[in-house]
């Protein structure tokens, strides 16, 4: 069967990402989507850089509507960012019957009621798995593994850069604001990092969370959002001292009075496992009715961390694209001949 056929529309933190793993990991994931998945064509303002990225095989553009107009295109992968262009882009790509993968939580957080019922009318899906938590498949598990419960709360450090600063701030003593250059440097920071600095980044993750959690529509606007720019280092020495972490949790649950949606940053006994959360690792807590308490741990941004979400939707979109029913569900893709002989 012929690869199906993606268009990336930027090519900067994350798409390099994806473009870099989908070529390494092409075999692995053909096999795993049964189908061949390629990027034909991307659009970036930095042609040359895109060029560089994608391989001389590979159409590159500076008008991202003209990778929407390829008609052998079936996968718009939109990781430009910000409720701007990407939502027109990701409006029109809808338009035009393809699939939409994107990692924009801005976007989805605002205006995702609008985006999903455009997908639905034109019957296309639209997957986001690493708009929240980078590369932990949270999206996945409330959608899927949990489905049977009902869910109590969430809770979770759901910002990189963020628990990255709080981080450095306490083991190496740096000031926030180099804490924050180098988040940016390491690509965990938003284009704009007041998004995470001020909790806005995480209030999305938690928005989308809640509304997936809940049954409910993304409600940014009901989200109590506070940062931590009003934290000081003797803050973080103070909790320390008295046996607590301060960690900027984002936190949806279900109360007899409706759904509550806050992040504020929080202390933590230093004991629990979440307070241990260093870096830009994130750590996202689920409690449901049947399961109880599970925590799901991993990398919440970065290139490679994140591009491993993205190419996830572009397979499960791939499965369910294929006329093959066999592969419609994950299998094992398992391959005998390369069986050790080692115990394991
Ligand atoms: P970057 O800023 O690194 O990449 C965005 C890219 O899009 C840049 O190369 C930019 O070019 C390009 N671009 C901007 N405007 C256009 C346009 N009109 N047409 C085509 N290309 C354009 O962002 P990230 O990769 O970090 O983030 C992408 C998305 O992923 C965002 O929604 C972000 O929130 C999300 N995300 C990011 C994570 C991370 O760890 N970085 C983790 C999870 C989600 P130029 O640089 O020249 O402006
Ligand atoms: N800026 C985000 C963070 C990227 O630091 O968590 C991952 O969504």
């Amino acid at each position: 069967m012929k690869p199906i056929q993606a268009g990336l529309l930027g090519a900067g933190t994350v798409g390099s990402g994806v473009l870099n793993v989908l070529k390494r990991n092409q075999e692995e994931i053909k096999r795993r989507a049964g189908r061949g998945i390629e990027i034909t064509m991307v659009a970036d303002l930095d042609t040359a850089r895109a060029q560089a990225l994608a391989g001389p095989g590979v159409q590159v553009v500076k008008d991202a509507r003209a990778v929407i107009a390829n008609p052998e295109i079936d996968i718009v992968i939109e990781l430009i960012g910000g409720y701007g262009i990407a939502k027109q882009l990701v409006m029109e790509a809808i338009d035009a019957g393809k699939h939409v993968v994107t990692a924009n939580k801005a976007l989805l957080a605002v205006h995702g009621t609008e985006i999903f019922a455009a997908a639905h009318r034109r019957g296309v899906m639209v997957a986001f798995e690493a708009a929240v938590a980078g590369g932990i498949p949270i999206i996945k598990a409330l959608r899927e593994g949990l489905t049977a419960n009902s869910i109590e709360w969430i809770a979770g450090i759901i910002n990189g850069t963020t628990n990255f600063i709080l981080s450095e701030m306490r083991d190496k003593g740096l000031d926030f604001d180099a804490a924050l250059k180098d988040a940016q440097r390491l690509g965990y920071a938003e284009a704009d990092p007041t998004f995470d600095i001020e909790g806005v980044d995480a209030a999305h993750k938690a928005t989308i969370m809640s509304a997936i959690a809940f049954g409910i529509p993304v409600q940014f606007d009901r989200a109590h959002v506070e940062g931590i720019t009003k934290l000081a280092a003797q803050d973080i020495r103070y909790a320390e001292q008295l046996g607590y972490r301060i960690k900027l949790l984002g936190i949806t649950k279900r109360t007899p009075k409706g759904v509550e949606l806050r992040v504020h940053p929080s202390l933590v006994p230093a004991k629990r496992l979440i307070a241990n959360v260093e870096g830009a690792m994130n750590a996202v807590m689920v409690q449901g009715d049947a399961v109880g308490t599970t925590l799901y741990y991993g990398k919440g941004a970065g290139s490679e961390p994140t591009a491993s979400s993205v190419i996830a939707d572009l397979v499960d979109i791939t499965r369910l694209h294929t006329a093959d029913a066999a592969h419609r569900v994950p299998h094992l893709a398992f391959q005998p001949d390369q069986m050790s002989d080692a115990p394991v």
